[in-house]
């Protein structure tokens, strides 16, 4: 077996975002939804940058809307998943887009969801969890209400609170009290930090929301003070280098820092964020980390440990998946 092929964990990985084209159009012409702008000529998720990939990004969750749908949904991820050797995945559900924070109807699209994960599991093997997660661009006071859906539901499945959306509106201190309640639930904190806005957006995401891993964090390479600080604390950032050139961040995968956060020490996994959208899956992430960094089984190796240890699963299943 090449360590391409070895088993992989991915941390960082939003559910519609993982969408596939044609499972949009489907449900689209299914339920009538015009789902115009939403795809260039090949049929492809189509957006000019960041502000752009997150109106495209809304527009196509509008075909999603039972919790039958995001069962259909799971299923088609997952298998994805499981044909790239993925065999945990911690997935990002937004109540914003099923079950609109309302609790009584994020129970119900949470237990299609899990109850399609359980047949995932039982047929492929593929470990899912979930990360409740809000989005920064709603504004703290829907932020408050999907954090009180997360601590209602926290447990077994649903294990982390996250915030995802555009990091240039607003501060992440904003958000401290749907952090601070979500945490009070038991649940693990993550926030994306560090990807389109700099390094104060790291450092006040581990100061305001003291969460334990960051979504990219790429940019903490731009102020060294900061690389020691996360290396100090041993912050897991969640790489998505594919994610980061295609939305612009980079001109390509030898400019990217990953490896060089690598190397002073940060601990760091690598993820796909939204896989249709970027044209990306983890085997091509390795794949391209191998070409422009010259990485091998071991780099891999050291890479699966740390998702393996910054997953926000119990130990039971940890131990089970080592
Ligand atoms: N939601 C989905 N993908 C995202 C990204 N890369 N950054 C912020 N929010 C997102
Ligand atoms: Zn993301």
């Amino acid at each position: 077996m090449s360590w391409q092929d070895f088993p992989k964990l991915e941390l960082h990985l939003h559910l519609e975002g993982a969408a596939p084209p044609d499972f949009i159009r489907r449900l689209g012409q299914e339920k009538s939804v015009n789902l115009s702008g939403v795809f260039d000529e090949r049929g492809q998720y189509a957006f000019r940058d960041f502000a752009h990939f997150l109106q495209v990004y809304e527009a196509a969750t509008a075909v999603l809307r039972s919790p039958d749908d995001y069962a259909r949904l799971i299923s088609e991820v997952l298998a994805r998943a499981a044909e790239n050797g993925v065999i945990y995945t911690e997935i990002f559900l937004s109540p914003d887009f099923c079950g609109a924070r309302d609790l009584s109807a994020w129970r119900d699209y949470m237990a299609a969801m899990q109850d399609a994960a359980a047949r995932a599991e039982a047929r492929l093997g593929i470990v899912m969890r979930g990360i409740v997660t809000c989005i920064r661009h709603f504004g703290p006071e829907k932020a408050r209400e999907t954090a009180l859906c997360a601590a209602e539901t926290a447990g077994d499945w649903i294990v982390g609170f996250g915030m995802g959306g555009d990091e240039t509106r607003g501060r992440q201190g904003d958000f401290a009290w749907a952090f601070d309640c979500a945490r009070e639930a038991g649940l693990r904190l993550t926030t994306h930090a560090g990807e389109f806005a700099g390094p104060a957006s790291i450092r006040e995401a581990l100061d305001d929301l003291r969460v334990d891993r960051i979504g990219h964090g790429v940019r903490a390479i731009e102020e060294p003070a900061l690389v020691s600080r996360l290396v100090a604390q041993g912050t897991v950032l969640e790489l998505c280098p594919g994610s980061n050139l295609a939305l612009g961040l980079y001109p390509d995968m030898r400019a990217h820092p990953v490896e060089r956060l690598r190397a002073a020490g940060v601990k760091i996994t690598i993820n796909t964020d939204d896989p249709p959208f970027f044209h990306t899956d983890m085997s091509r992430e390795f794949a391209a980390l191998e070409r422009a960094h010259g990485w091998d089984g071991e780099r891999f190796m050291q890479v699966a440990h740390t998702a393996l240890d910054a997953a926000f699963c119990d130990d039971a299943t940890r131990a089970a998946l080592a």
